[in-house]
């Protein structure tokens, strides 16, 4: 059997956040200790106005930046977009492309996932691609379908396996405090692997990181990062004050 790949533990602040919290990363940095490094890989994923301010804060501790958007293309007339290059110019080390909430509230399709992704690759970022399906496409029976549609439509071809990383997030479990049954996570982490497998080969698609995202707090990060194909965790909510977040990273 391969051996499975690091986990990373990834915050996504969302719109939240200004200069005064950098003393937030600082405090996660501060936990983020030589233990928990050999065990994870640890990011915080800001907002785009404090990124470079806070790549700069954390240069020497064990917590990397990431963007949470990117633009498909290098450069343009596109008021109010950030390419993935800006993204690198930042410091950041990884950006999240296709969130749910970009996906919902500002139309992408998978096709414009894709080419956020290969803009991220061609900046020498690594993408994190977010994949879930909503309540009504679950209720519907169609979770694995729509995950698999989703990941095929959004991975670039010249997808390598340390290269990207993948996000599970079930639109229904994202800020709502409801998640997936174990069982239900550990299917679709397997539909996902085995698709990736079609999609890299085998051996590239066992080096993918598979995050779980969706209401990951402390008390539930221990079950869920346990799960077989589950690779660590993309957190919303409780990446915004130290104590949890650095709660998840240890429960690892
Ligand atoms: P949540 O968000 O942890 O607050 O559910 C996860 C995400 O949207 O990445």
């Amino acid at each position: 059997m391969a051996i499975a790949p690091k986990p990373l533990v990834a915050g996504n602040w969302k719109m939240n956040g200004l200069r005064g919290s950098l003393e937030t990363a600082m405090a996660i940095a501060r936990g983020v200790d030589a233990g928990v490094r050999a065990r994870s890989d640890v990011l915080i994923c800001p907002p785009a106005t404090v990124l470079h301010a806070m790549t700069s804060a954390l240069i020497g501790t064990g917590v990397a930046t990431g963007g949470q958007d990117c633009h498909a293309s290098p450069s343009g007339a596109f008021t109010g977009d950030i390419s993935a290059a800006m993204v690198a110019d930042a410091g950041a080390a990884f950006v999240i492309v296709g969130h749910s909430e970009r996906r919902t509230l500002h139309g992408e399709t998978s096709a414009d996932v894709k080419a956020k992704a290969e803009a991220a690759l061609g900046a020498f970022l690594v993408p994190i691609i977010c994949i879930g399906e909503t309540l009504a496409e679950r209720e519907a029976g169609r979770t694995i379908a729509v995950v698999k549609k989703q990941l095929r439509g959004s991975l670039p071809e010249t997808a390598t396996g340390a290269g990207v990383v993948i996000a599970y997030e079930p639109v229904w479990a994202i800020g709502t405090g409801k998640t997936p049954t174990a069982a239900d996570v550990a299917e679709v982490h397997a539909e996902i692997r085995a698709e990736l497998g079609r999609l890299l080969g085998k051996a590239e698609a066992a080096k993918v990181r598979v995050l779980y995202g969706g209401s990951v707090k402390p008390s539930n990060a221990a079950e869920l990062m346990a799960l077989p194909n589950v690779n660590g965790a993309l957190v919303g909510g409780a990446s915004l004050k130290a104590e949890d977040f650095l709660g998840i990273v240890r429960a690892i």
